[in-house]
């Protein structure tokens, strides 16, 4: 069974405003996507990694990536088509570097380049309940806030039970198949947030393991500045 996690990081990183595509901001002097990928690479779970990056920025990344088992490929204007550029190339090319009759990785990992500090034994986690039969796997923390429904000048209408709410993460884990079907299913423009939202679309039963805290996003300066903390104090 060959594995291959798809990184979507050819965003701008406007939230971050630190005038350049987040992916390529350094977090203790080591790129943020660089982290995110020797991260999969490291947690010995994944085989290959696909990275879709800023079109101009394509080369910078080759190098970056020399010598890793890493393609680096121009990604799209929206999360959605960086992840369908990536699949279509794993299935095109896969026959190539892959085992498997089909000619492509029979599990596909999405990991976004955003998530520099994610524990390799939470990849390893999603790897092994795809592999256990599962076909899409996210990593999901509780709820600690409590949320409520509000308008949009801002007057709270409710108050929602938190008990049932998680927050989802990524690595998500897909065979395959899942997730082309999911992707084919749907929209390059489709507003999806995350890859599991596009196989829930299509029916199929999304399965949950505990994520990891470590696994955070890093969206705006405060999440870049606790990120560099925590490389300090490691
Ligand atoms: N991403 C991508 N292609 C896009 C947009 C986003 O590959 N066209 C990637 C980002 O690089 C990131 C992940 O998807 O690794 C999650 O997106 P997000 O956190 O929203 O990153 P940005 O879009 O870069 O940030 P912002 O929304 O603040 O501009
Ligand atoms: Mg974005």
């Amino acid at each position: 069974m060959t594995v291959a996690a798809v990184v979507p990081a050819a965003g701008s990183g406007t939230r971050l405003g630190a005038g350049a595509p987040k992916a390529f901001v350094p977090l203790a002097g080591v790129p943020v996507v660089v982290r995110a990928v020797e991260g999969l690479l490291r947690s010995g779970a994944v085989d290959e990694v696909l990275v879709g990056v800023p079109e101009a920025l394509v080369d910078q990344a080759r190098l970056l990536f020399a010598g890793r088992p890493v393609t680096v490929l121009a990604g799209g204007a929206e999360r959605t088509a960086t992840v369908r550029l990536a699949l279509e190339l794993l299935a095109v090319h896969g026959g190539e570097r892959a085992a498997t009759p089909e000619g492509h990785a029979d599990v596909v990992l999405v990991h976004d380049a955003a998530r520099p500090l994610t524990p390799p034994a939470l990849i390893a986690s999603v790897v092994a309940a795809v592999r256990a039969g599962h076909p899409a796997v996210v990593p999901v923390l509780p709820v600690a806030d409590t949320v409520k429904r509000v308008t949009p000048d801002g007057i709270v209408e409710s108050t929602v039970d938190r008990s049932v709410l998680r927050a989802v993460q990524t690595p998500q884990g897909f065979a395959f198949a899942t997730l082309w079907a999911a992707y084919a299913a749907s929209d390059v423009d489709a507003a999806a947030t995350d890859d599991a939202g596009l196989v829930e679309r299509v029916g199929e039963k999304v399965h949950t393991v505990p994520g990891d805290p470590a696994a955070f996003k890093v969206t705006t300066p405060w999440d870049l500045h606790i990120a560099e903390l925590l490389l300090e104090k490691a």
